[in-house]
């Protein structure tokens, strides 16, 4: 479905609008069914509105964590989307750990998919799903060109054009099985992927299949007008 677009002058205005929605999204759900169910994702945009996020006065405790995709990495290691997540979010909540699932993608792209594919069937539909755009278009590990299996919720990832090259993602089934969907897409080395997008090309951020209208807050640096 083609997104809503909301359009912010600087990156920082949009991890400003990402933690302010993220937390009154957390407020609904937890008013109407107790938890809230948040997927993560990597990236410079997701760690600013992280930063902003952990600072709101929350009831951490009815938080779950996903992750929406992972490199494989051991773990700890800095270049690990959990490794960013704790860093700047999750190591300043009052967490149990099982409020927190990481994707054990140290154990291998097929391994850690497998691994992770029975916890995101028992946990759909998520509250929100966050991700970010790719300079090449894609998503969470969904690079383009790629036809992951349809029959996967998480899936591995060999050779992605970005390095790592190896990789666990949520596939595009999983990612759309949530109640909210939020792109966080910053600067100009977006503008082609997002151009592309605009005018209804077929790029991984494009091929979500949820039944409602994705949130994606753009800054003016990747909107290119
Ligand atoms: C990765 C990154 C990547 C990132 C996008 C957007 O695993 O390679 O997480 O997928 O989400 O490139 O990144 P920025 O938010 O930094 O623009």
């Amino acid at each position: 479905m083609t997104p809503h677009w909301n359009i912010f002058a600087d990156a920082a205005e949009v991890a400003g609008a990402a933690a302010e929605i993220i937390g009154e999204m957390a407020r609904h759900a937890i008013e109407r069914r107790g938890l809230f169910s948040l997927v993560l994702a990597g990236g410079a945009t997701p760690m600013a509105a992280y930063r902003l996020l952990r600072e709101q006065e929350r009831d951490w405790s009815r938080w779950e964590f996903f992750f929406g995709d992972e490199r494989c990495l051991p773990p700890f290691h800095p270049e690990r989307n959990s490794f960013m997540a704790h860093e700047v979010l999750l190591d300043y909540l009052p967490l149990e750990a099982h409020q927190v699932h990481e994707i054990p993608a140290e154990l291998g792209p097929e391994e850690g998919a497998a691994r992770y594919e029975p916890l995101v069937r028992n946990s759909r539909p998520f509250d929100l799903v966050l991700l970010g755009l790719g300079e090449d278009g894609h998503t969470a590990s969904l690079f383009p060109g790629r036809e992951p299996p349809t029959d996967r919720l998480v899936v591995p990832v060999h050779d992605a054009p970005k390095p790592p090259p190896e990789r666990v993602s949520l596939n595009y089934g999983a990612l759309a099985s949530c109640r909210g969907l939020l792109f966080l897409v910053t600067g100009e080395a977006k503008r082609q992927a997002l151009a592309d997008w605009r005018r209804g090309r077929e790029i991984p951020a494009s091929r979500i299949p949820v039944p409602f209208q994705p949130e994606v807050l753009v800054d003016e640096a990747a909107w290119g007008e």
